[in-house]
């Protein structure tokens, strides 16, 4: 039978897959912790956060709870508070936008760039000059690519505000042949598991190459003291656990071949779907983009919810990243955006579909998800 008339099962993600390889060395590590019963920060914490500044080429790195408390921790450690002003893509998940509210701020949105559904530099002088509140500027770097970080860091040079990299989906993606950790003020990074390197629940970590900022965001995340018992500042309790970094530290050298394997996969689509003549657009890969570590490898087609539907009766895991741009969402009603004010982050959130890509995914699996693509387009 040949792989298009076969009942694959392929998921969206599959961690089981990546777990089983390293089930020993995984237990043995959370064993290793629970009878330390040290886990709170801790060496494996220290240990985790020099490691992650050498892969990142960052002086610093500060772990913390999670992708989203450490874009809030960003933010207070840039002094963003009531009254101030921060840019950002109304096109990416939630925790970019909350953050900036939970710091007391206010989100001004930017559309996207139709190729890279990264923020589009070419928005951010006017919106500058019209917002003289913003204070800093947070570039997402969507789906493991860079955004295009030159010109934001011009402006944001020009004007003194922090830029402050959203790097949670791209861990390792370089920019220019500079990764993503160096290329703003300070950047955050997502430890969810679905993240490509994924921990056993939430966490995080920041980097910078700044020391001052580093001490302060050391301090914020454990509310705000530098001495234990006195408080510098009001933080919060963002701690990265000991159980978590353990686990990191196994995963993180086999990080650039799990990127590797989603290069192939990427590779792999993009042939395949060409071959078949699947009319649905690819993600695009800038000059800018020296490392695309694909943690989404997002198509563009027509009538995407019932390719959508297609799919999963195939047994075929997608998501849709994401279906409502931030400018939309009840809970920013009150910023008086509307519909049709980011033409670009809302056509993009009716058309776009993330196929499986995780690195143990097989060229059969593949060869499956493309064939019931075009299956579906061709009838
Ligand atoms: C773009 C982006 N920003 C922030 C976050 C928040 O990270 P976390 O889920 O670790 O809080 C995520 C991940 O979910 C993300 O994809």
């Amino acid at each position: 039978m040949s792989a298009l008339t076969t009942n694959r099962r392929v998921p969206l993600l599959d961690l089981k897959a990546q777990f089983e390889p390293m089930r020993e060395e995984v237990m043995a590590a959370i064993t290793r912790v629970v009878e330390s019963q040290g886990f709170i920060m801790g060496p494996d914490v220290k240990a985790l956060e020099a490691e992650i500044g050498a892969y990142t080429g960052t002086p610093h790195a500060i772990g913390c709870a999670s992708g989203s408390d450490a874009l809030f921790l960003a933010l207070l450690a840039a002094g963003v508070g009531p009254g101030d002003e921060v840019l950002t893509t109304p096109y990416t998940f939630f925790a970019t936008a909350g953050a900036i509210v939970r710091a007391g701020a206010r989100p001004v949105f930017a559309d996207i760039h139709p190729e890279t559904f990264n923020l589009d530099p070419e928005r951010i002088p006017a919106l500058l000059e019209a917002h003289p509140a913003i204070k800093a500027i947070i570039p997402v770097h969507l789906f493991g690519a860079c955004a295009d970080m030159d010109p934001v860091m011009a402006h944001a040079r020009a004007r003194g505000l922090t830029v402050i990299e959203d790097a949670a989906q791209a861990i390792g993606a370089e920019y220019k042949g500079r990764r993503a950790g160096t290329l703003g003020d300070i950047a955050c990074f997502s430890f969810f598991p679905s993240k490509n390197l994924g921990g056993l629940g939430d966490g995080g970590i920041l980097t910078t190459g700044d020391a001052a900022l580093a001490e302060k965001l050391s301090a914020l995340r454990v509310h705000g003291s530098k001495k234990k018992y006195y408080h510098t500042w009001v933080g919060v309790n963002s701690r990265l656990d000991s159980l978590q970094a353990a686990v990191l530290r196994l995963k993180l050298p086999r990080l650039d071949g799990w990127t590797e394997a989603r290069q192939r996969n990427a590779a792999d689509y993009r042939e395949r779907l060409r071959k078949l003549g699947a009319p649905v657009a690819l993600p695009a890969v800038p000059d800018h983009t020296s490392r695309h570590i694909y943690n989404q490898f997002v198509i563009r087609g027509e009538r995407r919810d019932q390719l959508r539907d297609y799919l999963k009766e195939q047994g075929i895991g997608t998501e849709v990243y994401y279906p409502l741009p931030m400018h939309l969402q009840e809970c920013f009603q009150e910023l008086g955006y509307k519909e049709g004010d980011f033409p670009v982050s809302e056509q993009l959130a009716r058309t776009s579909l993330a196929l499986p890509i995780y690195p143990e995914l097989s060229h059969e699996d593949i060869d499956y998800v493309c064939g019931k693509i075009a299956a579906f387009y061709r009838a």
